[in-house]
């Protein structure tokens, strides 16, 4: 055997690597796509979290908010949102959401302000379920505070 570097081995290091991580590639998205349904609750997916969802995008929420640690540093997470206003109660989150949504802009001097979004209860309620939605998808408790 030759000390060199031959341009068999380089070959056979490309091909058998390409091989190699093109497994393991494969293994990783399998796994996930097995594991995803059970973390992530699609059970619970119902008409108001898409109407909710719908809401959310409509109106740019994400580009103040994080959810679930993703969009913008500008407003609190709100991805546990559900727990932190409501304690995990629907019914006490959907009153928190239609008076929290009501009263923007707060403007209080020297605090960030939110827009005033005009949107319907029904809107507001989607909203809810959309959030309420977003907090029981199992993310290793992530974020690790309840105030985000
Ligand atoms: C222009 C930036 C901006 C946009 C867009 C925005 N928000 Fe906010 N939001 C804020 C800020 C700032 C706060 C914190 C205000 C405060 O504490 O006085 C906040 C707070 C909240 C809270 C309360 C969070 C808590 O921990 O009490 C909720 C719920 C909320 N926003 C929902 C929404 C929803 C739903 C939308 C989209 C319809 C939205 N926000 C769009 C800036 C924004």
């Amino acid at each position: 055997m030759s000390d060199t570097f031959t341009k068999g081995m380089a070959r056979n290091i490309y091909y058998g690597g390409s091989v190699f991580f093109l497994l393991l590639f494969a293994g990783l998205a399998m796994h996930t796509t097995r594991e995803m349904p059970k973390s992530d609750h699609r059970e619970n997916l119902t008409q108001a979290v898409v109407n909710g969802k719908a809401v959310w995008e409509d109106n740019n929420c994400i580009g103040c908010h994080t959810l679930i640690g993703e969009g913008a540093y500008y407003a609190p997470e709100l991805g546990n949102v559900f727990y932190r206003r409501g304690g995990g109660d629907l019914d006490a989150f959907k009153g928190f959401m239609q008076g929290w949504m009501k009263i923007q802009p707060l403007g209080i001097p020297g605090r960030r302000q939110m827009p005033q979004f005009n949107l319907t209860e029904q809107q507001v309620n989607d909203l809810a379920e959309f959030l309420k939605f977003t907090a029981e998808i199992d993310v290793n408790s992530w974020p690790p505070n309840i105030e985000g």
